[in-house]
């Protein structure tokens, strides 16, 4: 009996491990409550109806002890094959259709238009009115309070953009602009991840989502739009002229200095992020030395090609110059 009820418990212990930064069940946002919500009305519509059909079960076998009655075995199937379920599944139906326009809600003031790359995110931030956007990549900034737009692309082959915590996920095609809005409820760290087999490295394919309050976003928003900073150091400066000799300007952008290339994430406030790498690895002088390194073992399948063939102090004044870049 005790172990019954222990395995009673397991689903209970398994939904207490859906918290986090990456959960439905942990939203920031307004539709991510709604998921939420609609959740734990279809888990309740779940267990009436596992219950009654159990319950039904165990009636039934049990049936061949009583007198047989016809008249109780048409009403069993018609009131629990077809009554009960049409009544539970249109209550949900229902509650779900009265949901769905808020979903299809338009942003409004800021536009993030994200592409999905193999495997990251390009990353354009276009407020109220700008035309020119703001690129950065890998990570998604979002002020509290207000529905946001968001404008997805992808290229060459198609992915999914999913930030769990603050709304549904919405598909990204190669050729074809689909978009969402996300309205956050509250700041904080979240995480993303593409929900769209996409290639090798589907599964390494996240990213960090920041919720700000808005007038912090403004202010992050301002800083993220300056040209990247001069080296402060003189190891960062070594550092800058590794990233020169090395034509990593040819891939990727550090506004304000000669490097333009739009093969890889931009670059320019790199530093700044919460993580490396497209959400793997964390924003460390170690985990970027261990990126430039070798990322074909972090994320196999990258495009980036590995600089193993570069001492030590150059990899490491590398990392310097580009975890000051913030
Ligand atoms: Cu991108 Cu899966």
């Amino acid at each position: 009996m005790r172990r019954r009820a222990l395995l009673a418990l397991l689903p209970i212990l398994l939904l207490s491990a859906c918290g986090g930064v990456q959960s439905v069940l942990g939203p920031a946002g307004r539709d991510a409550e709604v998921i939420a919500t609609l959740f734990w009305w279809m888990l309740g519509g779940a267990v009436v109806l596992w219950l009654l059909m159990n319950g039904l079960l165990i009636f039934v076998s049990r049936i061949d002890r009583r007198p047989y009655s016809p008249r109780a075995a048409e009403a069993l199937i018609i009131g629990g094959g077809i009554v009960f379920p049409t009544l539970v599944l249109g209550i949900l139906l229902a509650f779900a259709l009265s949901e769905m326009p808020r979903q299809r809600e338009p942003g409004s003031g800021l536009t993030v238009r994200v592409t999905g790359e193999s495997w990251w995110w390009r990353v354009e931030y276009l407020p109220d009115g700008a035309s020119d956007p703001v690129v950065a990549a890998n990570e998604i900034r979002l002020p509290v309070g207000q529905r946001s737009e968001i404008t997805l692309n992808a290229h060459r082959v198609i992915h999914s953009f999913w930030i769990p915590a603050l709304g549904g996920k919405t598909d990204m095609i190669p050729g074809r602009e689909t978009r969402m809005s996300l309205e956050p409820t509250r700041a904080g760290e979240f995480r993303g991840q593409c929900t769209e087999f996409c290639g090798e490295s589907h599964a390494l394919m996240a990213f960090g989502a920041v919720v700000m309050e808005p007038e912090d976003f403004a202010e992050w928003l301002a800083k993220e739009a300056e040209p990247a900073t001069s080296p402060a150091t003189e190891e960062a400066r070594r550092g800058a002229a590794v990233f020169r000799a090395e034509g990593c300007g040819a891939c990727h952008a550090v506004r304000g200095t000669a490097a333009s290339g739009r093969v890889g994430p931009d670059l320019t406030h790199v530093g700044g992020r919460v993580s490396l790498a497209a959400g793997i690895l964390p924003m460390t002088e170690d985990a970027l030395v261990r990126w430039i390194r070798d990322p074909e073992a972090v994320k196999p399948g990258a495009m980036m090609p590995g600089y193993d063939h570069l001492p030590d102090a150059d990899l490491r004044a590398l990392a310097i110059y580009l975890e000051g870049l913030t």
